[in-house]
């Protein structure tokens, strides 16, 4: 029966996500269970997007409103970007999905970075579309080899900035080059999901090449700093036709009622927003100095999350950390056996992760 599904399906595999707190403790019988595992906040939504959710729980026998036109004003007035310019996803993985849906004909090739976001090869592959993944350097993008590698038959670029795994950034002054030696029909795509949290102010808003009129699409999420990963929802800024393309394509009622209430809120929550980067930022440099002192050696990261280099196998790793009750991701999905990737938690998690963390190196 395999033939009944499209071929180009055989060269995917399902998404796997960070195993669920839940998941650990009944499996191994633990109490206590931090999870840093999937790039998440460590903080509850903001209060009044919880309020807002809770106002609205008795209309949800009514469909939400399709063109989520509430929150799109305030995004517009936001950002500071006319509102026919946004578009609103069930997460920004469904915009860059539907973004792939809307302009990949088939043999098309996309271009991003390795390792980046899993799931730039799904969408590519599911499209029919030709990935080429361009190494890192030192970590970070190559735009100069990213550049080079386009073809007559390039149709997008995807950039991942912060890019996950690793947490680096490009830089203004290097996107600003790369853009202009773009050839034409050429969809540069940055993936901003976790721009809240960056701190260098060498750091591009994709959103102001979208203002000088290039061919970009700019996607952020509510997942990250605004606590809402669970609720699934995120936004994109791109030129009319590439908006209007993906409407037409997407499911009428993609975002739900709840989600939008809660996003709507905490937009006007800018001050937590500031308040929880800070943390992210205290946080990180609790880890690098803990990573030091363990003699291991991370990337500096612009993100909620720490690349690190455990110098063993870190599926070892992850298994033995487990037992410790700490959920983390192993490099070796993204092709680099003895790194993990750590995301960011409160204080005490990350404490008890670095605890975990030193029973588990003891023994080296
Ligand atoms: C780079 C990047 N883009 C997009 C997403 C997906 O975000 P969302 O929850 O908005 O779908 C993630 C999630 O981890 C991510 O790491």
């Amino acid at each position: 029966m395999n033939d009944i599904c499209r071929p180009e399906l055989d060269a995917l595999k399902p998404y796997k996500p960070g195993k669920p707190i839940s998941e650990v403790q009944r499996e191994l019988k633990l109490k206590k269970v931090v999870k840093l595992a999937s790039n998440e906040s460590p903080y509850p939504p903001f209060p009044p997007a919880i309020a807002a959710v809770e106002r609205i729980l008795r209309g949800l026998n009514r469909y939400p409103d399709a063109n989520c036109t509430a929150l799109k004003e305030r995004l517009a007035s936001f950002l500071d970007v006319p509102e026919p310019n946004i578009m609103i996803g069930n997460g920004s993985n469904e915009l860059v999905r539907l973004i792939a849906n809307a302009v990949l004909n088939p043999d098309e090739e996309v271009i991003f970075a390795k390792p980046s976001f899993i799931v730039y090869p799904t969408v590519t592959k599911m499209m029919r579309g030709i990935c080429r993944e361009i190494p890192l350097k030192d970590f970070r993008h190559d735009l100069p080899a990213m550049l080079k590698a386009v073809t007559k038959k390039t149709k997008m670029i995807i950039i991942c900035n912060p890019n996950n795994p690793t947490g680096t950034i490009v830089f203004e002054d290097e996107v600003s080059e790369f853009l202009e030696k773009i050839r034409e029909g050429v969809v540069v795509v940055f993936d901003e999901a976790y721009s809240e949290y960056v701190e260098d102010e060498r750091y591009p808003n994709g959103i102001d090449y979208f203002r000088q009129g290039k061919l970009v699409a700019v996607l952020r999420t509510f997942s990250k700093i605004y606590s809402l990963a669970g609720f699934r929802i995120g936004y994109g800024v791109a030129p009319d036709f590439l908006v209007e393309a993906v409407s037409k394509i997407r499911e009428p009622f993609n975002v739900n009622a709840l989600a939008q209430a809660a996003a709507l809120a905490s937009l006007d929550c800018q001050d937590e927003v500031s308040r929880r980067k800070r943390l992210n930022a205290q946080g990180k440099r609790y880890l690098y100095g803990e990573f030091e002192r363990l003699g291991l050696e991370y990337v500096p990261t612009e993100a909620n999350f720490i690349w690190v280099n455990v110098e063993r196998d870190s599926q070892e790793i992850f298994k033995k950390l487990l037992a410790h009750g700490a959920i983390i991701r192993t490099g070796d999905i993204f092709g680099y056996d003895t790194y993990l990737r750590v995301t960011i938690g409160t204080q005490r998690e990350n404490e008890e992760f670095i605890a975990a963390l030193k029973e588990v190196l003891k023994n080296r």
